[in-house]
């Protein structure tokens, strides 16, 4: 009798198990991320940031990872997305670190009706003339970095520039928002040059040629590796002490920033966020997750974060498959590390603050001091007409 009863209780609770752990790896995510290539920290990056927001909000195991390398070219990007919609049957995608990708993969995504959280590619527009309601952003758009920038440098004085950026196009529209916004307020550029992305090693022709138009200033746009090997040669072959250097942020992001060392100390940039952004949430995400990976986080960490952050709060709102998680992504609006958070639901972008900074030495490493903020940029629609 009394087996029965124990035999009875067990199955019991087994049954109540099953059905606690019902909603268990429920939504199947597909990462489609860089771990190749010239941006493959960047793709790591973003992964750790994702997972530590599927944790913190206790929900690791209600989301199955499938994991792509895009390599951050657009033709292998396009395989892996078919691959995850297709073969895998995800229920939303993450990722995409290079605007190419997200150019390459626009269609599918949106002819799929998978929604597309984009954690990094700034792509413009895949939140503007070429928008989807399946492709959510959380991370920034081009034009939204370095358009303040333009209007920013204007006003400190700054009169005549030189660009240089990866040609591709997330170089190409950077700088063409920077250059807009900086002859809008009066200033000139007076040399513009696409240097091969990927490849280029040696940045001193280059240089050379923007010495010879003797700016006040060069702007540029680099990250990942080409950043580093870019703000090295800038200062080993002396344009440092006589040019300043100004960019989008990634340049001299805190991921590698220490193997830049003091050749970035004094480059001058704008970001959507930076670890020294001095608020209660901030600080805590700061120290959590230096905790857990002994290291500051960067703008692709938090981009990851927020990516999964959004997600958990889809999954805490009731979603469960492609269309209520598309349903609940542009509803998003939260105050996080970078400050407010919120999806334009006239275009599928981010609306938050950008944070110009200037890297200072901090006893033996170096640091990003907060020189200025202009509070909740918003992207023109673009030609999107999601709403
Ligand atoms: C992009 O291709 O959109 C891109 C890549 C790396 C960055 C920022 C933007 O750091």
């Amino acid at each position: 009798m009394k087996n029965h009863l124990l035999a009875a209780l067990m199955a019991c609770a087994s049954a109540a198990f099953v059905a606690n752990t019902a909603h268990a790896a429920d939504i199947k995510v597909g990462l489609l991320l860089p771990k190749s290539g010239p941006y493959a920290a960047l793709g790591k990056e973003i992964e750790d940031g994702f997972n530590m927001a599927l944790e913190e909000g206790g929900k690791s195991e209600d989301f199955k990872l499938v994991t792509e390398d895009s390599e951050a070219k657009p033709q292998v990007g396009v395989a892996k997305a078919r691959k995850l919609v297709l073969q895998d049957e995800v229920d939303a995608m993450v990722g995409i670190v290079s605007s190419a990708v997200l150019g390459a993969v626009r269609d599918f995504v949106d002819g799929s009706k998978v929604p597309l959280v984009v954690a990094n590619a700034g792509n413009d527009e895949a939140t503007g003339k070429n928008c989807s309601r399946y492709i959510t952003r959380v991370s920034f758009s081009n034009a939204q970095i370095n358009r303040p920038m333009g209007e920013w440098m204007a006003r400190i004085g700054v009169k005549k520039v030189y660009t240089l950026a990866p040609d591709y196009a997330a170089g190409h529209q950077m700088i063409d928002a920077f250059a807009e916004s900086f002859k809008a307020a009066g200033g000139e550029i007076v040399g513009s040059e696409y240097t091969p992305f990927g490849k280029t090693q040696d940045f001193g022709p280059y240089l050379t040629k923007a010495k010879a138009a003797s700016p006040d200033a060069i702007y540029v746009f680099y990250a990942g590796k080409e950043a580093i090997t870019f703000v090295k040669q800038y200062d080993s072959f002396g344009l440092k002490k006589d040019i300043p250097l100004y960019g989008s942020g990634f340049l001299t992001s805190p991921l590698y920033v220490a193997a830049e060392g003091p050749a970035a100390i004094g480059v001058t940039t704008a970001l959507h966020y930076v670890p020294t952004i001095n608020t209660p949430e901030n600080k805590a995400f700061v120290a959590a997750f230096k905790a857990k990976f002994d290291r500051a986080p960067s703008e692709f960490a938090v981009q990851g974060y927020d990516a999964g952050r959004v997600l958990v709060e889809a999954v805490k709102a009731g979603a469960t498959d492609r269309a209520s998680i598309t349903e609940q992504l542009s509803k998003v609006s939260y105050s996080g590390p970078r400050g407010p958070l919120t999806i334009d639901p006239a275009t599928n972008n981010v609306i938050q603050n950008i944070y110009v900074y200037e890297t200072v030495a901090d006893g033996d490493g170096l640091t990003q001091k907060m020189i200025g903020t202009i509070g909740l940029v918003r992207d023109p629609a673009n030609g999107c007409t999601l709403k």
